[in-house]
């Protein structure tokens, strides 16, 4: 086989084979076959598309290219949920001890955040003591005890798309379906679940700018995982401003222990309903959505998925009493109000640029390098449709530093006051299963 003839074919708009795809992935992952090849490939791919076909076996040839975790000694159906980035994204802290609570076993690998999305470890780590270097054997320990445990990624997951990846950054081949969906589904198949409910964002503040695209992705990545043999669906949901209220690590914590006592901002409580209720399905602990809702309802109202979340965070070395108390959470020096400089209805609350803003406050990283400060972020007060009134304020920034001038001025772009009649916007936008 020649990485010349594969790249003549996909150029020519035919059908790569399983066996084709397997060698330009095995030889590009051992440094056989050179940068210079596969960035011409990548680019026949993003202009000739990929089929169903070979976008699952381009995705099992990234799986085989690494490790694989084996999860074959927890006891059920083990579901694994992804969500394709959004700002102030708490849902995984609340849905763990929540579907947990219903018996739906969830061994999570997660990770850190980079740029102006957060991630759960970083969020988890502002628990204090709370830690994710845990064995594997103390990992399936911890899902079996408990339903529920998070451990950090593993060193060899996946390397094809760590390499892979690297090189569409800089070729101009990112936004392609296909290598985005294979990118996202081999590391989610690498990580061993059976079932995979995926929340694809959609708005300002996602990957994904429109709702078309949003649903290409989706279905690309469904297809994937049932074509493979997981049971997949994916739940297409707003990111056009940020979900629930903060943004920033401990702030969410916060955020996050308040909705799991059923007291969370409203569009976070429905994202985790929603999709909790598939995942308890998918596990087949309930046999409709309804069933799976009621049940998930019933254990943030009596305490129990509030109590599997303290026992959750005593099991990986976190103080659980900062359940009870959250002011014990990493706390910022300084609370600085952000006045509405006109009245009217809030338009717009760019996420991705909120998120930003809390970067700069220290919340997320800028590079893998970059320490961040826990303690710092955002809490808005207004979402989109609200009213506010000149002076009244927007949202409170959490600082460690006096002077935030550089942060109020990227927030005032990115918030917009409008005298239209604006609306909430939609939470949920569709349900794909195919
Ligand atoms: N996230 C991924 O993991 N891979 C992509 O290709 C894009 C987003
Ligand atoms: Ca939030």
């Amino acid at each position: 086989m020649r990485m010349y003839d594969i790249i003549e074919k996909k150029r020519n708009g035919q059908e790569l084979t399983t066996e084709e795809i397997k060698f330009f992935i095995d030889g590009y992952t051992n440094d056989q076959i050179p940068d210079y090849q596969i960035s011409a490939l990548l680019m026949a791919i993003y202009f000739q598309d990929m089929t169903e076909e070979e976008r699952a076996s381009l995705t099992m040839a990234m799986v085989e290219s690494g490790d694989q975790i084996d999860l074959s000694a927890i006891k059920g159906i083990k579901v694994d949920k992804h969500s394709t980035g959004g700002v102030g994204d708490t849902t995984t802290l609340i849905l763990a001890p929540l579907v947990a609570s219903v018996d739906v076993p969830l061994a999570k690998m997660s990770g850190r955040g980079l740029g102006h999305t957060g991630g759960t470890i970083d969020k988890l780590e502002s628990v204090p003591g709370f830690h994710v270097e845990i064995s594997n054997d103390k990992f399936i320990d911890l899902v079996n005890k408990n339903k529920v445990a998070v451990i950090g990624q593993s060193g060899n997951l996946t390397p094809a798309d760590k390499k892979l990846y690297s090189l569409r950054d800089v070729t101009a081949t990112v936004s392609s379906i296909p290598l985005i969906a294979s990118s996202i589904m081999s590391k989610k198949i690498a990580s061993g679940a059976d079932g995979i409910v995926l929340d694809v964002k959609t708005g300002a503040g996602a990957f994904m700018k429109n709702l078309d695209d949003a649903k290409a992705l989706a279905h690309a990545m469904v297809s994937i995982g049932n074509r493979v043999g997981r049971n997949t669906m994916a739940v297409i949901s707003d990111m056009s401003q940020p979900l629930g209220y903060a943004i920033g690590n401990a702030l969410e914590v916060k955020e996050a222990i308040a909705t799991l006592q059923g007291n969370g901002p409203e569009d976070l409580t429905e994202l985790c309903l929603t999709l909790g209720s598939q995942m308890v399905v998918l596990a087949e602990k309930a046999d409709t959505l309804d069933e799976a809702r009621e049940k998930l309802q019933e254990n943030l109202k009596n305490g129990k998925a509030f109590e599997t979340f303290k026992r959750f965070l005593e099991s990986q070395g976190g103080d659980a009493s900062v359940a009870d108390n959250p002011d014990l959470l990493p706390q910022a020096a300084y609370k600085i109000e952000l006045p509405a400089m006109s009245s009217g209805k809030v338009k717009k609350i760019i996420a991705d640029e909120l998120g930003t803003a809390a970067m700069m406050l220290g919340a997320g990283r800028a590079t893998k390098e970059s320490e961040i400060d826990l303690s710092v972020g955002i809490v808005l007060h207004k979402k989109i449709g609200d009213i506010v009134k000149e002076g009244e304020s927007l949202l409170t920034i959490h600082s460690n530093r006096e002077s935030v001038e550089d942060v109020t001025e990227k927030l005032y772009k990115s918030i917009e006051i409008s005298k239209d009649n604006v609306q909430a916007p939609n939470l949920i936008y569709a349900t794909i299963t195919e």
